[in-house]
């Protein structure tokens, strides 16, 4: 199985980035241990950052027919973006979002995900390993869409 990872604005500058909030794991390192984890699951990941919403948007929709499923933080556009939201519902591949931090817990705007309703699930909170935790949820939502005769983007 294949998977489509995606980090959303600023992220490349964890290890930085108030480190009280995000950790001091760097982007590199967390994209180590996801490379780790999907080998040891028996699969492969392609892992993409940007700052820019529609190189983001382009992602998600040309990962249709090439991948089984997606694992997006899409950090601050996740409170802002309905073109990522839409471009997820459009390409209908199981998606998780995730994110560092727990943000139900912060600021108020940071409580609502456009993203999450056509999400398969959300995972926040846990630092590097809402990522991981993430990429196990896609393994399993893939092996059950096979089994059921699904694949790919159908
Ligand atoms: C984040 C949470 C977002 O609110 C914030 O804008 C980010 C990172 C996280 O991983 O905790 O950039 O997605």
């Amino acid at each position: 199985m294949n998977f489509l990872i995606l980090h959303g604005p600023n992220l490349n500058l964890l290890g930085l980035r108030e480190p009280a909030i995000y950790g001091a794991d760097t982007l590199e390192s967390i994209n180590r241990s996801l490379r780790e984890l999907a080998r040891e699951l028996g699969g492969e990941v392609s892992i993409l950052q940007s700052n820019h919403e529609g190189v983001l948007v382009d992602a998600i929709q040309g990962a249709l027919g090439s991948v089984d499923g997606i694992l997006i933080n899409p950090a601050a556009y996740t409170h802002t973006s309905v073109a990522i939201r839409d471009a997820v519902a459009a390409v209908g591949l199981p998606t998780v979002e995730v994110h560092l931090s727990n943000i139900h817990q912060r600021e108020e705007f940071r409580h609502r995900s456009y993203l999450a309703p056509v999400a398969a699930g959300q995972i926040c909170g846990f630092g590097p390993e809402s990522y991981l935790l993430g990429l196990r949820a896609l393994f399993t939502l893939g092996k059950k869409r096979l089994s059921e005769g699904g694949g790919c983007g159908t």
